[in-house]
């Protein structure tokens, strides 16, 4: 744990521990059958960039969504959990967190919040920028990975982990099912997740949204490409590839990849590594999961977790749930 003597902030991955697990993963999804990127790897700077872009276009409503209802429910949200600690997953920077913090502040209960994020310097002026505009609250920040340190939250009782914008939607099923085991293991019964999802629609308006017309959402998957060429010396040609997404059916998942344009060879040197493409061959950079309420409820239930709410937005495209951990069994921590 590091901290500086402005504000609190613990660090569980330091920019070697990142390095590690990158070349890992690189090296696990690129000799995998068919080849694979996590997707937690497109947010280098530019990447960050380019998401905040996508949050703008008209095709992609999750953003808007979100903080249409948040705006809208934050206060019934608040009333349902009245948490005396907020943590968030992912950086808490942004608008739809303010409306929490305000709702939960209206309602008397906050103190203290956590902002949980794997990017130290976007957490660090999150985290400053927070306790700036709300000096009674106690702001910390943990800089970790959340499939690996949720078990380093900061104590209970009364938190509430907030993990919003549809994110559990890029885990695959059974790491979205040991993410919410590992949740219920970290939370004390009585305490809360507040969940985001995006919910199941009109194929076509999904794919819009991870299509767009003006090519953001293409140049957003390519570029894990360029964070491979600058962070492991890998030699991907950008122009060599072109950007697939379609709607899977039967997982109810938009799938996103990069499809190699001819045969061609890659070299990443850190790895050491060549890599043969063949022509029209594709790399899965991101897959974005979407919900029902009673998938979402069925799941929870199964890990420990009651749903005491649910709210979409007006049009029904996206839904926040409130989960309260149970009283009864299945801590993790109990059964050890
Ligand atoms: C940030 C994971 C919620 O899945 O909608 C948007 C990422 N990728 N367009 C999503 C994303 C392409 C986004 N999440």
């Amino acid at each position: 744990m590091t901290t500086t003597d402005s504000q609190p902030v613990e660090v569980h991955l330091t920019p070697e521990d990142v390095a590690a697990s990158l070349a890992s993963d690189v090296r696990v999804g690129l000799t995998s059958d068919p080849k694979w990127l996590p997707a937690k790897w497109l947010y280098d700077q530019r990447g960050c960039e380019l998401f905040e872009a996508i949050t703008e276009l008209p095709e992609y409503y999750p953003t808007r969504a979100e903080r249409a209802l948040l705006a809208a429910h934050a206060p019934e949200i608040a009333a349902v959990a009245p948490a005396t600690t907020l943590i968030e997953l992912g950086s808490g920077t942004s608008e739809k967190t303010r409306l929490l913090i305000a709702a939960l502040q209206a309602q008397g209960s906050l103190r203290r919040f956590v902002a949980f994020d794997v990017a130290e310097p976007t957490l660090r002026a999150a985290v400053a920028d927070l306790s700036e505009a709300h000096e009674e609250l106690v702001v910390e920040g943990i800089v970790g990975d959340f499939e690996r340190h949720l078990d380093r939250l900061s104590p209970g009782p009364g938190r509430m982990v907030a993990f919003l914008g549809g994110t559990i939607g890029n885990f695959d099923e059974p790491n979205r099912l040991r993410f919410f085991s590992t949740m219920a293991a970290a939370l004390e019964p009585g305490e809360w997740l507040l969940l985001g999802t995006d919910l199941v629609k009109d194929p076509a308006r999904l794919v819009a949204a991870y299509d767009d017309a003006e090519g953001v959402t293409a140049a957003f998957e390519t570029n894990v490409l360029a964070v491979l060429n600058h962070e492991l010396g890998a030699d991907f040609d950008l122009e060599r590839f072109g950007y697939v997404a379609r709607w899977d059916p039967d997982l109810e998942r938009i799938e996103m990849g990069v499809r190699s344009l001819g045969a061609q060879s890659v070299r990443i040197l850190a790895l050491d590594m060549k890599l043969e493409l063949l022509d029209g061959e594709e790399i899965s950079t991101e897959v974005s999961a979407k919900f029902r309420r009673v998938g979402v409820s069925r799941e929870l239930a199964a890990h420990g977790f009651e749903m005491v709410g649910w709210w979409t937005d007006p049009d029904g495209d996206f839904a926040v749930s409130c989960a309260r951990r149970s009283e009864a069994g299945g801590r993790l921590s109990d059964q050890l």
